[in-house]
């Protein structure tokens, strides 16, 4: 049996699906795979649990049961040291070949997360924003061998995976299309129907679809971070300013707080029928799809035939030297928390297959 250590930082939506599932999955992963995953820590924004040996199964659940009631990770609610410091921690405990998971959406850990590879430790993101600031800084991150991040496109789908592959076999890319968000998703059905576009969002944010601040969707830099990464992973140097992002709200929107931007989102309504009424007498439905080719990209909505498949589909093309008349397509249901988690549980596993 192999015993691996991991530090785990964040224990939202994500974090708590993973700690579950991996809870839940001791069995199976011992007999199909020789793996025991030792939680040595788990981390909040500002707590954290640390135990050498591994957290027992009990103390896991009893602090995914803290964070869904709000509380901090530690009921101690002592603060935790740095991430640099949670690193140092692992080296003097001579955790050696750990793994660490970033499941926050936290900025700047870049320098942490280059920390832990420099010293020879793995890491697994589904946090995307390592992988989409600065080509300078994100470089490193990319084909690097202790490193993966499936979950950070398509939550869990194999896009990752399936483009990794058609790179190992030197396949290349043309075009990478997509609708990659759930959420925008939701709410362009919502318009097909006749909904007035502040009323989706109003509806897709009770149903806990959206960011808490809906703005975080709408602006459509997630989906821009999404596509980014799988261009980088092709091979082009993207920076942002090489992907033209539709925000589906305007700029006197931006500074508002969240009840006054639900509040002023009807001013977006006349302008936003209009276009799917135009979409509608051509017998197309609007899209919020993102595409990519030549090393440049635009990311908005698009009138698509309404009939067809991909209006109803979370997707993902990828048109390649193979796959160059058909695109090769991966789709179906949506990210979740638990196809996130999975996605990284699968990450996890496939490190220590290959270390
Ligand atoms: N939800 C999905 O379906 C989905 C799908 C694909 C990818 N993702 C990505 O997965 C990540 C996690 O998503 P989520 O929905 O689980 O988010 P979430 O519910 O907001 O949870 C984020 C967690 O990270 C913690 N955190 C923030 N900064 C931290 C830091 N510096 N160190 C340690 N912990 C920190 C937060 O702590 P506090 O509780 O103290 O604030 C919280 O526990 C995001 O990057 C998201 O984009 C999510």
């Amino acid at each position: 049996m192999k015993e691996v250590p991991v530090i785990l930082f964040g224990v939202g939506g994500v974090g708590s699906a993973l700690l579950r599932q991996i809870v839940n999955g001791r069995s199976p992963l011992a007999t199909r795979n020789q793996i025991q995953f030792n939680i040595v820590a788990i981390t909040d924004s500002k707590t954290m649990l640390w135990d050498k040996a591994g957290l027992s199964d009990e103390q896991l659940l009893a602090a995914v049961d803290a964070k869904t009631q709000g509380l901090p990770v530690d009921p101690a609610r002592q603060a935790r040291p740095s991430e640099a410091k949670i690193v140092q921690k692992v080296a003097e405990a001579n955790l050696d070949s750990a793994i660490f998971v970033d499941v926050t959406a936290a900025d700047g850990l870049e320098p942490v997360l280059m920390q832990v590879l420099n010293r020879g430790y793995s890491v697994v993101l589904a946090n995307k924003k390592p992988l989409a600031g600065a080509w300078e800084t994100a470089v490193p991150f990319y084909n690097h061998p202790r490193l993966r991040h499936e979950s950070t496109v398509g939550g869990g789908q194999p896009v990752i995976a399936t483009l990794r592959y058609l790179l190992d076999v030197n396949d290349p890319i043309y075009q990478i299309e997509g609708q990659l968000s759930g959420t925008l998703g939701f709410i362009c059905t919502q318009l097909d129907a006749g909904m007035p576009l502040s009323q989706a969002i109003a509806e897709a944010k009770a149903k806990g679809f959206t960011e808490p601040d809906p703005r975080e969707d709408l602006g459509g830099k997630d989906v821009m971070r999404k596509v980014m990464i799988l261009g980088r992973m092709a091979g082009w140097p993207l920076e942002a300013s090489d992907i033209e992002v539709e925000s589906l709200y305007t700029p006197d929107l931006a500074n508002l707080s969240v009840p006054d931007f639900l509040g002023a989102a009807s001013q977006l309504d006349a302008a936003m029928k209009e276009r799917v009424d135009e979409a509608c007498v051509n017998g197309q439905v609007l899209r919020y799809v993102a595409e990519l080719s030549e090393g440049r990209g635009t990311v908005g909505l698009k009138p698509i035939p309404a009939g067809s498949p991909l209006a109803n589909m979370k997707y993902i093309s990828f048109r390649t030297g193979f796959y160059n008349d058909e695109p090769l397509l991966i789709g179906g249901k949506g990210a979740g928390v638990e196809m996130t988690a999975a996605g990284v549980l699968g990450d996890m596993i496939g490190l220590v297959r290959e270390q």
